[in-house]
């Protein structure tokens, strides 16, 4: 083999190489959970929500993780309502006179729901025999799941964005 054809393989091994490595990171790039796939598709509000910001991302994560809403939340047959709309349509609990929490707007409802989640229970989710005055929900502030604070309010902020409302809680709780 002369020289230049020794140079000829080197450049051809290299050039080769190269695309592998490319196509590996392009294809890494696709399954990457937290970067793309589950993000997304978490995010990709019914309602055509804005642009996700960083602490609704975190919240995605928090809420498909560490916060386990998505274990009773999600899926066919799942034991507790959707949340595709409650940052929405919370109003409507508040208005029930089985309401006893003492929320004003989304995100005092939102708050209250994952930290006294018995202050309003959705009618037909109580535990058994408690005639839906308690929830089965733990607060999630405390332990097993024990949320921190700028968690729970990264996951109101996840909630808001995924049913198309504005969020606005970033600036004054500093996330
Ligand atoms: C062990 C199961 C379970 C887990 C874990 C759980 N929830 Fe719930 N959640 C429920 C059930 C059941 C209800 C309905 C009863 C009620 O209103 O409290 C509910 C109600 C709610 C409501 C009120 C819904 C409405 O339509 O008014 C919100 C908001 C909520 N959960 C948010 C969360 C978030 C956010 C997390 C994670 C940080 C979470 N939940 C984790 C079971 C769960």
């Amino acid at each position: 083999m002369g020289e230049k054809s020794a140079g000829r393989n080197f450049l051809k091994v290299a050039v080769f190489s190269l695309a592998v490595i490319g196509c590996y990171t392009i294809i890494a790039s696709y399954y990457s959970p937290i970067e793309t796939g589950v993000l997304q598709d978490e995010l990709a509000s019914p309602a055509g929500a804005p642009l996700p910001r960083e602490s609704s991302r975190i919240g995605a994560v928090v809420y498909n993780g560490k916060g386990a809403c998505a274990l009773c939340h999600e899926g066919v047959g799942a034991r507790a309502p959707r949340l595709d709309f409650v940052a929405r349509e919370f109003s409507m609990r508040l208005k029930d006179p089985a309401y006893g929490g003492t929320a004003k707007d989304a995100e005092g409802y939102l708050y209250e729901s994952m930290t006294n989640p018995s202050a309003y229970v959705v009618k037909g989710y109580g535990v058994a025999g408690s005639d839906d005055k308690v929830s089965p929900m733990p607060d999630v502030s405390k332990e097993p799941i024990g949320l921190t604070e700028s968690e729970i309010r990264a996951v109101m902020e996840y909630l808001k964005v995924r049913a198309g409302v504005e969020p606005k809680i970033d600036k004054e709780h500093g996330i």
